[in-house]
């Protein structure tokens, strides 16, 4: 990777996550808007943290734009008259495209839209991520693969695939949750302490995962080997099919993927 300085522009959640990933083998710099949160993050995270978005686009060949959607177009036409050519500006904000982050920053810098998600904190994120059509070169692509690889799994997708993005891994973390929530409610209706019954659940979530990840066969097929004939599986997932769980988490992302489309221009 040759840009080599990464700027975070916009030090909160996900900021962080990002910056504690790559502080090893990167150069990382970053802003806040105020000035509270710039002195605690030099004192806590050890990162250079200002409050001067210009002063970092000149410090930085790499900016990535971690404020919330509805700030990023007065941050990056703040920073527009420090950009070139060389730098590489990469945004995570929710809905907004590449062609909106080209207006901002004046069409100079390459762009690339990212959406990472809360577990990249500890470094088992899911980002997708894609380049403006047309601009954005395979090697800053590499780039951006790289820093979201640096904090989890990366995958590069088409724009149009980004909102829908959005809705499954962006938002995802949060029905995991409430799955880890409901199992650990159901464990202690049937006489488990709360303590183990979350551990049980959280565990079965992360170990059906890996099942999944790492064998690479299809959900159902995994499904299958643990529902065995007039055994207790069966019952339970006839339960989940009469509470309608698959429809109802389709719908789930289907309306977050909405709400995600529903924040450009806003
Ligand atoms: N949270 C998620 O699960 C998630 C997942 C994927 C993508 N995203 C995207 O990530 C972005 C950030 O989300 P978040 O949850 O990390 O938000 P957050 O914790 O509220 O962080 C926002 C940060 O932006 C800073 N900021 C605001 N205005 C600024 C300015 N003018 N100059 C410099 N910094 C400024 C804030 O500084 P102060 O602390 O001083 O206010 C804060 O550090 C959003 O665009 C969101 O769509 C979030």
């Amino acid at each position: 990777m040759k840009k080599n300085t990464i700027g975070i522009v916009g030090l909160g959640q996900m900021g962080e996550a990002i910056a504690l990933g790559l502080r090893e083998t990167h150069s990382i710099s970053a802003t806040t808007k105020s000035k509270e949160s710039a002195a605690a993050a030099k004192k806590d995270l050890k990162i250079n943290c200002h409050n001067d978005n210009v002063k970092l686009a000149k410090e930085c060949d790499v900016l990535v734009l971690c404020v919330k959607p509805h700030q990023a177009q007065s941050v990056l036409e703040e920073m527009r008259s420090a950009l070139n050519s060389k730098h590489l500006v990469i945004s995570i904000a929710a809905g907004i495209t590449t062609e909106q982050i080209r207006k901002w920053t004046g069409g100079k810098p390459s762009v690339v839209r990212a959406m990472p998600n809360t577990p990249c904190l500890i470094g088992d994120g899911m980002t997708a991520y894609c380049g403006a059509s047309g601009q954005t070169s395979e090697d800053d692509l590499a780039i951006a693969g790289k820093i979201f690889g640096s904090i989890g799994q990366a995958v590069r997708v088409e724009e149009e695939q980004m909102d829908g993005v959005t809705g499954l891994s962006g938002c995802g973390p949060a029905y995991v949750y409430l799955m880890i929530e409901s199992l650990s409610e159901a464990g202690v209706k049937v006489g488990l302490p709360r303590k183990v019954a979350t551990l049980l659940a959280a565990q079965t979530l992360m170990g059906a995962s890996k099942m999944v990840l790492e064998r690479g066969e299809h959900p159902a097929a995994l499904k299958d080997e643990v529902t065995t004939p007039a055994g207790c599986t069966i019952d339970g997932l006839m339960a989940l099919e009469e509470g309608k769980l698959r429809v109802t988490l389709i719908k789930a992302v289907l309306a977050a993927t909405e709400r995600s489309r529903g924040l450009r221009g806003k």
